[in-house]
């Protein structure tokens, strides 16, 4: 496998797991994408707003990240009632009830509570039956994408018929407001999806995805208090980044996964009809578009509105495709996301 950045020294070990990952793929039953929903707080935090509590700008905002504005969940919310919302607008696009769910990941770094789980939260908000299984999963930005490959290769063993998928993070509550280098960047929201045996009438099938994540790497970017190690303390319970680190993993892994899931699945990238990537800096976001040598307009971009909202922002922006009719019978769609951990990962639906 070529590696396009041999010097790097941060990306070796990244491109050699790559390699090891993509010796097969998966061949499963149709699974599909049979509805999606999203819901985000109707707070809005702008770039001006900021400006009059920390050192910064709109221009250096906007500039460097392309966000002017984020959403902040009030008091009164919570990643359960922000993922059940979302949910509930998922569940009637597909046309089914709470009931018919025996599947519940929520994707999220800022759960409700350390246990029980934000999705035990979620399946007694909708009415879920009991027998359900309910887990949250943290992959952080990249969590959607890992929910949604295990979700997926759950309901292909056929043990599971329908799987609600969501992110949803209350991420304003790990953001130190003085730090200027990470408050500007995060905002909070929902996003969720519906899987379940693909129907003729709108297939959007899964067609495959790739995870990954890259040892050595925990420390460039994470919430370095609140947890049970001996090394955090609560007055570090706030996010902490090396921005031009993750800024450099963060092209680079969104390239390399790419290239290696179209590549496995006989594509390139002028099959994409519509890339949805994780909303974290339009710099990024375009240094894909290059890389895919894809026109902008076959990417979806709403960090101008959103921000960075973590595992909430690709079914975020998946839904206001749908809803924006940017999304036809028999595209090529593409998620690909990054995160803390460092983490990374692709899916391919053929819509
Ligand atoms: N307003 C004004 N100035 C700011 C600022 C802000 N909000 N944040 C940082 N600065 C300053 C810095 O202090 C620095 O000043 P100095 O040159 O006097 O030291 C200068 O701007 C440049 O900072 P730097 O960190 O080098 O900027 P950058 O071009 O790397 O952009 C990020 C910073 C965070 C926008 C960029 O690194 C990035 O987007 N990284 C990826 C982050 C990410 O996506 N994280 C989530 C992954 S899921």
């Amino acid at each position: 496998m070529r590696h396009a950045f041999p010097e790097c020294r941060f990306f070796a070990p990244f491109a050699s797991h790559l390699t090891r990952a993509s010796v097969s793929t998966p061949s499963t039953p149709a699974i599909a994408i049979l509805g999606t929903g999203s819901n985000a707080p109707a707070r809005v935090l702008t770039n001006d707003e900021l400006s009059r509590r920390v050192d910064t700008s709109d221009e250096w905002i906007f500039t460097r990240t392309g966000i002017r504005e984020r959403r902040i969940a009030d008091a009164g919310d919570s990643v359960a009632s922000l993922a059940t919302a979302a949910a509930r607008f998922a569940l009637a696009d597909a046309g089914l009830e709470p009931s018919d769910i025996d599947l519940l990941i929520v994707a999220t770094c800022t759960p409700d509570l350390p246990m029980p789980s934000t999705a035990c939260l979620v399946q007694t908000a909708l009415g879920m039956r009991e027998r359900a299984a309910c887990l949250d999963l943290n992959a952080a930005c990249t969590g959607f994408v890992y929910a949604l490959d295990h979700a997926w290769a759950l309901l292909s063993t056929g043990r599971y018929r329908h799987a609600l998928v969501i992110g949803a993070e209350k991420i304003s509550s790990l953001v130190d407001w003085s730090d200027r280098t990470t408050c500007v960047l995060f905002g909070d929201g929902a996003g969720a999806v519906v899987l379940g045996p693909a129907r003729a009438a709108s297939p959007a099938r899964i067609l495959d995805a790739q995870l990954g994540a890259i040892p050595g790497t925990a420390d460039l970017l994470g919430v370095p208090g609140g947890g049970s190690s001996p090394a955090t303390s609560d007055a570090r319970r706030h996010i902490a980044m090396r921005g031009k680190e993750v800024f450099k993993f963060a092209v680079r892994g969104m390239e390399e996964v790419t290239r290696d899931l179209l590549a496995r699945n006989g594509l390139s990238g002028a099959d994409v009809a519509l890339v949805v990537p994780h909303q974290a800096n339009l710099r990024i976001i375009h240094a894909l578009a290059q890389y895919l040598e894809l026109p902008y307009e076959r990417i979806l971009v709403n960090v101008d509105r959103y921000g960075n909202t973590s595992a909430a922002s690709i079914p975020l922006a998946l839904d206001e495709a749908r809803r924006s009719g940017r999304l036809k019978s028999g595209d090529l769609v593409l998620f690909v996301a990054f995160g803390a951990g460092l983490t990374y990962g692709g899916a391919l639906v053929r819509w």
